[in-house]
């Protein structure tokens, strides 16, 4: 065990834990959208940021991958803080614009507006909670972060048909921003709201769903009838 200080509380939490499990357990709240305590951290968001006394003065830092030392002094809601989360919800807002959760945590913040010149639509923060699950929970691996900057987006990989969704709809239960809306019709499933859509069609061997991709409508097809 180590002994911390959280906004003026001394406490005792366990060794190894992160700022954010120790300020969670013991009633701080602090504002997440990539971590995922199934999944563990991530480190994309930084909403979740903190202030700590470090030997060269005060710093922020993510409190979801930082982990707690002895004498460890933690601000979770210092006008610093309030500031940089400010700062990444704008952002947010920006890139985001149809994303509720964002808007949510940004009223929280007095924000309604941001400075940035926002997207037409949007509600993937890239958070990568969907691929990790897809890929460390379920295991099939059917989706993957594709390109750079702000190009980059959820996909299967290359952009391509996969076989290897199974519709288990894990990445849709938990997507933080609701960015991703699963639709089985007649064959027909659209796995991402604004990228990536492909067929599906139920193994007669396993009753999993597989890309179906000699079928009439497959998704060269599909993306052909979008263009
Ligand atoms: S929740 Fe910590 S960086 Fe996203």
């Amino acid at each position: 065990m180590v002994n911390i200080n959280i906004n003026g509380q001394d406490l005792t939490v366990r060794e190894n834990c992160t700022i954010l499990e120790a300020a969670l357990i013991n009633g701080f709240y602090i504002p997440t959208l990539c971590y995922h305590e199934a999944l563990g951290f991530y480190g994309a968001c930084r909403i979740c940021v903190v202030e700590i006394a470090a030997p060269r003065g005060q710093i922020l830092v993510a409190s979801c991958a930082y982990p707690v030392s002895e004498g460890l002094i933690v601000k979770t809601d210092s006008e610093r803080v309030i500031n940089a989360r400010k700062l990444i919800l704008e952002l947010l807002l920006a890139d985001c614009p149809d994303a509720e959760i964002i808007k949510i945590m940004a009223a929280r913040y007095g924000l309604i507006e941001t400075r940035f010149p926002p997207e037409e639509e949007g509600k993937c923060i890239l958070c990568g909670i969907c691929v990790r699950a897809c890929h460390n929970l379920v295991g099939a691996g059917a989706i993957s972060l594709i390109k750079r900057g702000k190009n980059k987006a959820v996909s299967p990989p290359y952009e391509s048909v996969t076989s290897a969704c199974i519709s288990c709809g894990t990445c849709e239960t938990m997507c933080p921003t609701r960015a991703i809306d699963i639709k089985v019709f007649d064959r027909i499933k659209s796995l991402h709201e604004y990228e990536g859509r492909f067929h599906t069609q139920r193994c007669n061997i396993c009753s999993k769903y597989h890309v179906d991709n000699e079928k009439p409508g497959s998704v060269n097809n599909w993306i052909e009838e979008l263009q």
